[in-house]
């Protein structure tokens, strides 16, 4: 669990960093809104950094793969428009929500040790947060985007496989 996390908050620090790199040129407006953001990703990796630390815990043999991977999607849909910069957002964060609830979900079942509860208060607040980047997203008009569907399925077929990979090696 904490091996993928770890890489998905790296990831969606790097995402953040491009986006923001990018639309705060192009669309100044957006500064506050992508810092904020931006600055909650960056405390989620700290966390999972010092997480992976405390339990020793492997990092991803794929590392170097998902910050190419990362700042190229943050980068890459900015340049695209605002529209899909939060398209991008949008499908990131239904996944990874998605992905928090599905650990939430397997860490209630565990015995209450003080390692599992200290875990289960990370994921929980994590999962609102990405959530709340979410509506944030769609309130910034990422339905917009073009090609909308294929953008964000495209997207969330990459966080699904990468989880997938990230939670294995
Ligand atoms: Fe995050
Ligand atoms: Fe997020």
């Amino acid at each position: 669990m904490i091996r993928v996390d770890q890489s998905g908050e790296l990831a969606a620090d790097l995402i953040y960093k491009g986006q923001y790199a990018v639309l705060t040129r192009t669309r100044p407006e957006l500064e506050p809104l992508l810092k904020h953001m931006w600055e909650q990703e960056i405390h989620h990796r700290k966390t999972f950094n010092a997480l992976q630390n405390e339990y020793r815990v492997r990092p991803s043999l794929l590392t170097d793969l998902w910050k190419v991977a990362a700042l190229t999607l943050g980068v890459g849909t900015a340049l695209m428009g605002k529209e899909a910069a939060m398209a991008c957002t949008e499908a990131v964060e239904t996944v990874i929500g998605g992905h928090y609830q599905d650990q939430l979900r397997m860490l209630e079942s565990c015995p209450d040790t003080d390692d599992i509860k200290k875990l289960r208060k990370v994921v929980k607040q994590f999962r609102d947060e990405e959530l709340e980047h979410l509506d944030i997203a769609v309130e910034n008009d990422s339905a917009e985007a073009r090609p909308y569907w294929l953008l964000t399925e495209t997207i969330k077929t990459g966080c699904r496989a990468a989880i997938w990979v990230a939670s294995r090696i």
